[in-house]
């Protein structure tokens, strides 16, 4: 069984094929998830929350996702694995970004890299992306910025705000990401989006239009 690598996700865009994208912690999940045939698993710093029980992803640390990638990465065949960087391992700068993107590939076995923000990330997607670490996107509602958006709310309902996403999306794909997740944005922008761009995006609370989904694996077992 071949893996699934960045270079298929642009080719499913062109093609219509939808991506799937699950969350997964642990090898026993991360068989299951494979095994069902999902795309992407997802090591996402929700796992603060759903395994560690705190109410935000904020503690989560470069250590906790290098332990749980590696046991995803032992279980699974076919699926890409991308690792969330966690919240204060790539905003102060470019080198700390490059330092921990590699302890997750290196040390977590992760394939990729993902990271919330937007157009002012484009320096890290530019040098993590030289230095050949693969990055995802995510726009919209990001939950390592709760205390700047004052809860877990829908983004991008405003014009200003709706074209500001759209620009920072245009932004990461100059830098290089090769997928962006949207996360929690009317199913208008999500559509915009996804036109405005040639790389995939992975919906959230999006709506249908976007060229994939992805689930935290515990909402979809309820
Ligand atoms: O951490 C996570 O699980 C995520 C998904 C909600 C996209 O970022």
């Amino acid at each position: 069984m071949s893996k699934l690598t960045v270079l298929e996700f642009a080719k499913m865009k062109a093609e219509r094929v939808p991506i799937a994208m699950l969350t997964a912690y642990d090898a026993t999940f991360a068989r299951l998830v494979d095994a069902a045939g999902i795309d992407i698993v997802l090591v996402g710093d929700s796992l603060g929350m759903v395994i560690q029980g705190h109410d935000s992803t904020i503690p989560v640390t470069v250590d906790d996702i290098v332990y749980h990638t590696r046991a995803v990465a032992r279980a699974v065949k076919r699926a890409h694995i991308v690792a969330d960087m966690p919240f204060g391992s790539y905003q102060a700068a470019c080198e700390d970004g490059i330092r921990n993107a590699s302890r997750l590939i290196k040390d977590g076995a992760a394939e990729s890299v993902k990271v919330e923000g937007g157009g002012e990330l484009a320096p890290f997607v530019r040098a993590a992306t030289r230095a050949g670490i693969p990055v995802m996107g995510h726009l919209g509602l990001t939950p390592q910025s709760v205390h700047q958006l004052g809860g877990y709310r829908v983004q991008g309902r405003e014009e200003a705000a709706a074209a500001r996403i759209v620009d920072d999306a245009r932004a990461l794909e100059d830098a290089g990401v090769y997928a962006i997740v949207l996360e929690a944005v009317p199913r208008e922008l999500a559509r915009r989006v996804t036109l405005a761009v040639g790389v995939p995006t992975i919906g959230i609370g999006a709506g249908p239009d976007c060229d994939g989904q992805v689930l935290v694996i515990y909402d979809l077992l309820g």
